[in-house]
Protein backbone atom coordinates (compact mmCIF):
# COMPACT_ATOMS: atom_id res chain seq x y z
CA UNK A 1 0.00 0.00 0.00
CA UNK A 2 1.48 3.29 -0.81
CA UNK A 3 0.48 6.46 1.16
CA UNK A 4 -2.70 7.54 -0.26
CA UNK A 5 -4.23 4.46 0.91
CA UNK A 6 -3.57 2.86 -2.78
CA UNK A 7 -3.04 -1.20 -3.10
CA UNK A 8 0.19 -1.09 -5.44
CA UNK A 9 1.39 -4.59 -7.52
CA UNK A 10 4.07 -5.02 -9.58
CA UNK A 11 4.22 -8.12 -11.59
CA UNK A 12 7.53 -8.24 -13.43
CA UNK A 13 8.45 -8.62 -17.48
CA UNK A 14 10.55 -11.78 -18.29
CA UNK A 15 12.77 -13.44 -20.97
CA UNK A 16 13.03 -17.05 -22.25
CA UNK A 17 16.36 -17.88 -22.25
CA UNK A 18 16.35 -21.32 -23.41
CA UNK A 19 13.21 -23.35 -24.16
CA UNK A 20 10.39 -21.33 -25.51
CA UNK A 21 7.35 -22.92 -27.70
CA UNK A 22 8.72 -26.94 -26.86
CA UNK A 23 7.67 -25.58 -22.86
CA UNK A 24 4.55 -25.41 -24.32
CA UNK A 25 4.92 -29.49 -25.34
CA UNK A 26 6.01 -30.16 -21.76
CA UNK A 27 9.81 -29.73 -21.99
CA UNK A 28 11.79 -27.17 -19.47
CA UNK A 29 12.58 -23.87 -20.45
CA UNK A 30 15.04 -21.51 -18.62
CA UNK A 31 13.75 -17.69 -17.95
CA UNK A 32 14.41 -15.03 -15.50
CA UNK A 33 12.58 -11.72 -14.44
CA UNK A 34 13.03 -8.33 -15.65
CA UNK A 35 12.97 -5.08 -13.92
CA UNK A 36 10.88 -3.59 -16.24
CA UNK A 37 6.82 -4.68 -15.93
CA UNK A 38 3.26 -3.88 -14.97
CA UNK A 39 2.55 -2.20 -11.96
CA UNK A 40 -1.45 -2.25 -10.97
CA UNK A 41 -3.04 0.29 -8.22
CA UNK A 42 -5.79 -0.66 -6.27
CA UNK A 43 -8.64 1.60 -4.95
CA UNK A 44 -11.32 0.71 -2.80
CA UNK A 45 -15.12 0.62 -4.59
CA UNK A 46 -17.96 -0.93 -3.91
CA UNK A 47 -17.81 -3.17 -6.46
CA UNK A 48 -14.93 -4.96 -8.14
CA UNK A 49 -13.40 -3.34 -11.72
CA UNK A 50 -10.97 -2.85 -13.94
CA UNK A 51 -10.31 0.31 -15.88
CA UNK A 52 -9.36 -0.74 -19.30
CA UNK A 53 -7.06 1.37 -21.51
CA UNK A 54 -8.82 3.53 -24.06
CA UNK A 55 -6.01 2.65 -26.50
CA UNK A 56 -7.46 -0.85 -27.01
CA UNK A 57 -8.99 -2.41 -29.75
CA UNK A 58 -12.94 -4.14 -29.22
CA UNK A 59 -11.46 -7.57 -29.23
CA UNK A 60 -8.16 -6.35 -26.74
CA UNK A 61 -11.10 -5.05 -24.43
CA UNK A 62 -12.79 -8.30 -24.53
CA UNK A 63 -9.96 -10.25 -23.41
CA UNK A 64 -8.42 -8.02 -20.75
CA UNK A 65 -12.82 -8.08 -19.38
CA UNK A 66 -12.62 -11.72 -19.53
CA UNK A 67 -9.12 -12.08 -17.83
CA UNK A 68 -10.14 -9.77 -15.25
CA UNK A 69 -13.48 -11.67 -14.43
CA UNK A 70 -11.96 -15.05 -14.11
CA UNK A 71 -9.34 -13.02 -11.55
CA UNK A 72 -11.48 -11.58 -9.47
CA UNK A 73 -13.92 -14.56 -9.16
CA UNK A 74 -10.64 -16.66 -8.06
CA UNK A 75 -10.00 -13.46 -5.22
CA UNK A 76 -14.03 -13.12 -4.27
CA UNK A 77 -14.68 -9.98 -6.14
CA UNK A 78 -13.66 -8.02 -3.63
CA UNK A 79 -14.34 -3.74 -3.64
CA UNK A 80 -11.58 -2.50 -5.40
CA UNK A 81 -11.15 -0.70 -9.05
CA UNK A 82 -8.00 -1.78 -10.12
CA UNK A 83 -5.60 0.40 -12.95
CA UNK A 84 -2.45 -0.38 -14.12
CA UNK A 85 0.35 1.11 -15.91
CA UNK A 86 3.52 -0.82 -17.67
CA UNK A 87 7.12 0.18 -18.68
CA UNK A 88 7.38 -2.93 -20.64
CA UNK A 89 7.12 -2.99 -24.61
CA UNK A 90 4.31 -4.80 -25.23
CA UNK A 91 3.53 -7.70 -27.49
CA UNK A 92 7.12 -8.37 -27.97
CA UNK A 93 7.96 -11.48 -25.81
CA UNK A 94 8.48 -9.80 -22.60
CA UNK A 95 5.78 -11.61 -21.01
CA UNK A 96 3.34 -8.16 -20.66
CA UNK A 97 0.65 -10.27 -20.33
CA UNK A 98 2.00 -12.34 -18.07
CA UNK A 99 2.67 -9.14 -15.82
CA UNK A 100 -0.39 -7.28 -16.34
CA UNK A 101 -1.73 -10.92 -14.34
CA UNK A 102 1.01 -10.75 -11.35
CA UNK A 103 -0.01 -7.58 -10.82
CA UNK A 104 -3.68 -7.74 -10.99
CA UNK A 105 -3.30 -10.99 -8.73
CA UNK A 106 -0.95 -9.30 -6.14
CA UNK A 107 -3.74 -5.83 -6.02
CA UNK A 108 -6.91 -8.16 -5.96
CA UNK A 109 -5.32 -11.16 -3.13
CA UNK A 110 -4.36 -7.48 -0.95
CA UNK A 111 -7.69 -6.27 -1.39
CA UNK A 112 -9.73 -9.89 -0.40
CA UNK A 113 -7.18 -9.63 2.79
CA UNK A 114 -5.27 -12.71 2.09
CA UNK A 115 -2.11 -12.84 2.84
CA UNK A 116 -0.30 -14.34 -0.38
CA UNK A 117 2.76 -16.37 -1.28
CA UNK A 118 4.07 -16.45 -4.66
CA UNK A 119 2.37 -19.64 -5.61
CA UNK A 120 -0.95 -18.62 -4.55
CA UNK A 121 -0.44 -15.20 -6.83
CA UNK A 122 0.48 -17.24 -9.61
CA UNK A 123 -2.60 -19.14 -8.83
CA UNK A 124 -4.79 -16.62 -9.53
CA UNK A 125 -2.86 -14.91 -12.65
CA UNK A 126 -3.08 -18.35 -13.72
CA UNK A 127 -6.87 -17.73 -14.29
CA UNK A 128 -5.74 -14.20 -16.11
CA UNK A 129 -3.04 -16.09 -18.80
CA UNK A 130 -5.74 -18.71 -19.62
CA UNK A 131 -7.60 -16.27 -20.96
CA UNK A 132 -4.72 -14.04 -23.24
CA UNK A 133 -3.00 -17.38 -24.27
CA UNK A 134 -5.23 -20.13 -24.50
CA UNK A 135 -2.98 -22.84 -24.13
CA UNK A 136 0.02 -21.23 -22.21
CA UNK A 137 2.49 -23.48 -20.67
CA UNK A 138 2.49 -21.18 -17.87
CA UNK A 139 6.44 -19.89 -17.73
CA UNK A 140 5.41 -16.33 -18.22
CA UNK A 141 3.05 -15.68 -15.30
CA UNK A 142 5.70 -18.16 -13.18
CA UNK A 143 8.55 -15.96 -13.98
CA UNK A 144 7.24 -13.17 -13.26
CA UNK A 145 5.92 -14.03 -9.93
CA UNK A 146 8.58 -15.52 -8.56
CA UNK A 147 10.97 -12.79 -9.42
CA UNK A 148 14.00 -15.68 -10.17
CA UNK A 149 15.65 -17.48 -12.61
CA UNK A 150 13.82 -20.93 -13.24
CA UNK A 151 14.02 -23.96 -14.75
CA UNK A 152 10.43 -24.16 -15.24
CA UNK A 153 8.47 -27.18 -16.86
CA UNK A 154 4.94 -28.24 -16.90
CA UNK A 155 4.36 -31.89 -18.01
CA UNK A 156 1.12 -32.69 -20.45
CA UNK A 157 -1.60 -32.88 -18.85
CA UNK A 158 -0.59 -31.68 -15.47
CA UNK A 159 -2.33 -29.36 -13.65
CA UNK A 160 0.66 -26.34 -12.55
CA UNK A 161 4.07 -26.33 -13.65
CA UNK A 162 7.01 -26.95 -11.65
CA UNK A 163 10.17 -24.25 -10.83
CA UNK A 164 13.55 -24.93 -10.04
CA UNK A 165 15.49 -21.30 -9.10
CA UNK A 166 18.87 -21.75 -11.08
CA UNK A 167 21.79 -19.92 -8.98
CA UNK A 168 24.44 -18.60 -11.08
CA UNK A 169 27.80 -17.39 -9.30
CA UNK A 170 28.49 -14.81 -12.02
CA UNK A 171 26.40 -12.68 -13.71
CA UNK A 172 24.36 -13.12 -16.21
CA UNK A 173 23.58 -9.88 -18.05
CA UNK A 174 21.60 -9.85 -21.50
CA UNK A 175 20.93 -6.66 -23.97
CA UNK A 176 17.27 -6.66 -24.90
CA UNK A 177 16.40 -5.78 -28.44
CA UNK A 178 13.32 -4.76 -30.16
CA UNK A 179 13.40 -6.18 -33.91
CA UNK A 180 9.83 -5.43 -35.31
CA UNK A 181 6.20 -5.87 -34.81
CA UNK A 182 5.15 -9.24 -34.36
CA UNK A 183 1.72 -11.28 -34.47
CA UNK A 184 0.09 -11.72 -31.00
CA UNK A 185 1.59 -15.18 -29.16
CA UNK A 186 -1.86 -17.12 -30.02
CA UNK A 187 -1.94 -16.58 -33.24
CA UNK A 188 2.04 -17.93 -33.84
CA UNK A 189 1.66 -20.78 -31.00
CA UNK A 190 -1.61 -21.84 -32.75
CA UNK A 191 0.25 -22.31 -36.00
CA UNK A 192 3.00 -24.41 -34.83
CA UNK A 193 0.57 -26.69 -33.19
CA UNK A 194 -1.31 -27.10 -36.70
CA UNK A 195 2.16 -27.96 -37.58
CA UNK A 196 3.46 -30.28 -35.24
CA UNK A 197 -0.10 -32.13 -35.81
CA UNK A 198 0.59 -33.12 -38.87
CA UNK A 199 4.43 -33.82 -38.64
CA UNK A 200 4.44 -34.56 -35.14
CA UNK A 201 7.58 -37.11 -34.53
CA UNK A 202 9.76 -34.40 -36.59
CA UNK A 203 8.46 -31.49 -34.04
CA UNK A 204 8.73 -33.85 -30.70
CA UNK A 205 12.14 -34.53 -31.83
CA UNK A 206 13.16 -30.71 -32.13
CA UNK A 207 10.93 -29.76 -29.46
CA UNK A 208 12.70 -32.62 -26.79
CA UNK A 209 16.18 -31.48 -28.57
CA UNK A 210 15.19 -27.77 -27.02
CA UNK A 211 14.35 -29.30 -23.73
CA UNK A 212 17.57 -30.38 -23.55
CA UNK A 213 19.37 -27.79 -24.18
CA UNK A 214 17.49 -25.94 -21.83
CA UNK A 215 18.33 -27.94 -19.03
CA UNK A 216 22.28 -28.03 -20.34
CA UNK A 217 21.78 -24.22 -20.18
CA UNK A 218 20.84 -24.23 -16.32
CA UNK A 219 23.98 -26.39 -15.63
CA UNK A 220 26.26 -24.01 -17.15
CA UNK A 221 24.54 -20.97 -15.63
CA UNK A 222 25.02 -22.86 -12.27
CA UNK A 223 28.56 -23.47 -13.48
CA UNK A 224 29.29 -19.99 -13.93
CA UNK A 225 30.04 -21.16 -17.92
CA UNK A 226 28.72 -18.03 -19.66
CA UNK A 227 30.54 -18.96 -23.04
CA UNK A 228 28.77 -22.38 -22.91
CA UNK A 229 25.59 -20.91 -22.19
CA UNK A 230 26.02 -18.50 -25.12
CA UNK A 231 26.62 -21.46 -27.50
CA UNK A 232 23.48 -23.27 -25.52
CA UNK A 233 21.70 -20.01 -26.93
CA UNK A 234 22.87 -19.86 -30.51
CA UNK A 235 21.71 -23.47 -30.81
CA UNK A 236 18.43 -22.92 -29.50
CA UNK A 237 18.24 -19.79 -32.02
CA UNK A 238 18.80 -22.34 -35.14
CA UNK A 239 16.29 -24.60 -33.69
CA UNK A 240 13.54 -21.89 -33.32
CA UNK A 241 14.31 -21.26 -37.11
CA UNK A 242 14.24 -24.70 -37.95
CA UNK A 243 11.07 -24.67 -36.68
CA UNK A 244 9.33 -21.95 -38.58
CA UNK A 245 9.57 -19.32 -35.66
CA UNK A 246 12.07 -16.82 -36.83
CA UNK A 247 11.79 -14.15 -39.29
CA UNK A 248 15.12 -11.98 -41.58
CA UNK A 249 14.75 -8.86 -39.14
CA UNK A 250 14.97 -11.41 -35.92
CA UNK A 251 18.26 -13.46 -37.91
CA UNK A 252 19.51 -10.13 -38.74
CA UNK A 253 19.35 -8.87 -35.11
CA UNK A 254 20.85 -11.98 -34.13
CA UNK A 255 23.94 -11.93 -36.38
CA UNK A 256 24.46 -8.29 -35.02
CA UNK A 257 24.47 -8.68 -31.68
CA UNK A 258 26.78 -11.70 -32.19
CA UNK A 259 29.10 -9.36 -34.12
CA UNK A 260 29.03 -6.75 -31.44
CA UNK A 261 30.56 -9.59 -29.41
CA UNK A 262 27.54 -11.26 -27.68
CA UNK A 263 28.34 -14.57 -26.50
CA UNK A 264 25.21 -15.97 -27.35
CA UNK A 265 22.03 -14.97 -29.03
CA UNK A 266 18.57 -15.48 -30.09
CA UNK A 267 14.64 -14.21 -30.36
CA UNK A 268 13.16 -14.74 -27.15
CA UNK A 269 9.45 -15.45 -26.76
CA UNK A 270 6.97 -16.29 -29.40
CA UNK A 271 8.77 -14.88 -32.31
CA UNK A 272 7.72 -15.56 -35.40
CA UNK A 273 7.13 -12.38 -37.82
CA UNK A 274 8.93 -9.95 -34.78
CA UNK A 275 9.65 -9.52 -31.39
CA UNK A 276 12.50 -9.28 -28.92
CA UNK A 277 16.15 -10.83 -29.65
CA UNK A 278 18.42 -11.44 -26.46
CA UNK A 279 21.92 -11.07 -26.76
CA UNK A 280 24.62 -12.21 -23.47
CA UNK A 281 27.17 -10.23 -23.00
CA UNK A 282 30.54 -9.68 -20.56
CA UNK A 283 29.56 -5.98 -20.39
CA UNK A 284 26.28 -4.81 -22.03
CA UNK A 285 26.80 -1.10 -21.99
CA UNK A 286 29.08 -0.91 -25.13
CA UNK A 287 26.24 -2.85 -26.89
CA UNK A 288 23.38 -0.79 -25.43
CA UNK A 289 25.33 2.41 -26.38
CA UNK A 290 26.19 1.24 -30.50
CA UNK A 291 22.06 -0.19 -30.83
CA UNK A 292 20.70 2.88 -29.56
CA UNK A 293 23.04 5.21 -31.69
CA UNK A 294 21.79 2.81 -35.02
CA UNK A 295 17.79 3.54 -33.68
CA UNK A 296 16.89 0.21 -32.25
CA UNK A 297 14.83 0.03 -29.09
CA UNK A 298 16.74 -1.87 -26.70
CA UNK A 299 17.48 -1.76 -22.94
CA UNK A 300 20.17 -4.34 -20.32
CA UNK A 301 18.66 -6.39 -17.87
CA UNK A 302 20.89 -9.03 -15.40
CA UNK A 303 18.65 -11.86 -14.77
CA UNK A 304 20.94 -13.89 -11.98
CA UNK A 305 24.23 -13.60 -10.28
CA UNK A 306 25.57 -11.67 -7.71
CA UNK A 307 24.72 -7.65 -8.23
CA UNK A 308 27.27 -4.42 -8.29
CA UNK A 309 26.64 -2.75 -5.07
CA UNK A 310 23.61 -0.49 -5.44
CA UNK A 311 22.48 -2.27 -8.45
CA UNK A 312 19.07 -2.71 -8.33
CA UNK A 313 17.26 -6.65 -9.56
CA UNK A 314 17.23 -6.55 -13.41
CA UNK A 315 18.56 -3.10 -13.49
CA UNK A 316 17.04 -2.34 -17.18
O1 LIG B 1 5.99 -14.13 -26.46
P1 LIG B 1 5.44 -14.41 -25.13
O2 LIG B 1 5.93 -13.51 -24.05
O3 LIG B 1 3.94 -14.45 -25.13
O4 LIG B 1 6.01 -15.82 -24.67
C1 LIG B 1 5.36 -17.00 -24.97
C2 LIG B 1 6.21 -18.19 -24.70
C3 LIG B 1 5.74 -19.44 -25.46
O5 LIG B 1 6.58 -20.50 -25.06
C4 LIG B 1 5.86 -19.25 -26.95
C5 LIG B 1 4.29 -19.78 -25.13
C6 LIG B 1 4.05 -20.35 -23.74
O6 LIG B 1 2.88 -20.42 -23.35
O7 LIG B 1 5.01 -20.76 -23.08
Amino acid sequence: MDSNNTLVGFGAGKVILLGEHSVVYGYPALAGPLSRGVTARGEASNKCQLVIPEALTPEQRKVLKAAFGRAMAACDEPGVRVSFNTDLPLSMGLGSSGALSVACARVLLQAAGRKASAMDVANVAWEMEQEFHGTPSGVDHTTSALEQLILYRRKPGAESGRSKVVESPKPVRLVVVMAGARSPTKTTVGALRERQKRWSERYQRVFREIGLLASEGAEAVEEGDLEALGDVMNVNHGLLAALGLSSPGLDDMVHRLRNMGALGAKLTGAGGDGGAVIGLFHDTAPAVHELTRQGFRCFDSQLAGPREEGATRGAA
